[in-house]
């Protein structure tokens, strides 16, 4: 599918075991119940590209995260990390030196910033554990390389994360990933908790540091324009599924699903000439009782009996993949 991929998903499904206790279950005779966040989803990410992942809250996006940086193991389908399984690998001796090459950042910089440790022990930590650095002083060295490179002064090394704004908290949270020397970052929502004002200089580090380091991103947001600047491929998820996949500028340019159309049609500035913002419609139905057929039918104003029925499986068409049955 592309020339050199550094992250293949194949089949990759995820399903949560929600049930009522299992008390409970036996004696008002409830059923035991399977979410399915993440429904046989395949992509490739190319080495040094950016793919973003967008869709509306509760459609599978911080799972799949999560699944491709092994925090979760997949109920099927697999994650192949230079062609090589990752869950396998993960579990194996090997499995460390991997871990390395793949770090998260997260949404709120903060929750992930351990409150009571100085920023210099936050940065350095990772250092000790992939034995990057032996003594003190190449640590000290190496975490004020590391502030610098996310225009932090080093002399930050020996604040608290409170005494930070949250841009550069989130900073402090880049540097720390950086630690390791990471090849592929996952970032989920990185901006989204942040001022609009900081959004575009985290953005920008980011696309700094990408073109300096050759990083592959795996880039979540529910912010299309942002999206839009960021990203080279775009995935769009609906309850679990992609239903979408293109390059950004021909997903932008040119959208096709219906889905995608109402995510674009929510935003005034990305249609030329349209002032007016269409409020996506609808609400998003409930992961434990999907809609039979295609999931988006309820919501679509294209459906027909065919969608209601069966569900249209992913096709190539015209260089993007799409499953729906009013394209192709
Ligand atoms: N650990 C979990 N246990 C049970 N259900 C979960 C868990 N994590 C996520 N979910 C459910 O899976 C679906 C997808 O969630 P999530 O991946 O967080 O979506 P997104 O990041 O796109 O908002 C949601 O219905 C959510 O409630
Ligand atoms: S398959 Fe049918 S219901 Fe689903 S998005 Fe396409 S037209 Fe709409
Ligand atoms: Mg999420």
């Amino acid at each position: 599918m592309t020339r050199n991929p550094l992250v293949q998903v194949r089949g990759l499904s995820k399903r949560f075991d929600v049930s009522p206790p299992w008390l409970n279950r036996i004696i008002e005779g409830k059923p035991r119940q399977l979410l399915q966040a993440v429904s046989e989803v395949d992509f490739d990410i190319e080495r040094g590209q950016t793919l973003a992942l967008v869709g509306e809250s509760g459609c599978g996006k911080s799972t799949l995260a999560r699944l491709l940086v092994g925090l979760y193991a997949p109920s099927q389908g697999e994650v192949l990390f230079e062609g090589a399984n990752l869950h396998d690998t993960l579990a194996q001796p090997q499995g460390r030196a991997l871990r390395r090459r793949m770090q998260m950042i997260f949404q709120d910089p903060y929750a992930s910033l351990n409150p009571r440790w100085r920023v210099r022990d936050i940065v350095a930590e990772p250092l000790w554990v992939h034995q990057t650095v032996k003594t003190q002083a190449q640590c000290l060295q190496r975490v004020g390389e590391l502030l610098e490179s996310v225009g932090l002064n080093p002399l930050d090394a020996n604040k608290f994360p409170h005494q930070f704004s949250g841009g550069q908290r989130q900073r402090i949270s880049i540097a720390r990933a950086l630690a390791s020397q990471p090849e592929f970052l996952v970032c989920d929502e990185p901006t989204s908790a942040l001022d609009v004002s900081v959004q575009a200089q985290v953005l920008n580090l980011m696309l700094d540091l990408q073109r300096e380091r050759g990083l592959t991103y795996l880039f979540i947001s529910h912010n299309l324009a942002v999206v839009r600047q960021v990203s080279d491929q775009v995935g769009v998820m609906y309850l679990g599924r992609l239903v979408e996949m293109a390059s950004t500028e021909t997903l932008f340019s040119q959208p096709r699903h219906p889905y995608t159309r109402m995510l674009l049609d929510a935003i005034p500035k990305l249609r030329p000439g349209s002032q007016t913002r269409l409020p996506v419609q609808g609400e998003v139905p409930n992961p434990l009782s999907p809609p039979s057929g295609c999931a988006f039918h309820p919501r679509c104003p294209q459906a027909t009996d065919l969608c209601r029925q069966q569900r249209p499986e992913m096709k190539n068409f015209q260089g993007i993949r799409i499953a729906c049955h009013a394209v192709a």
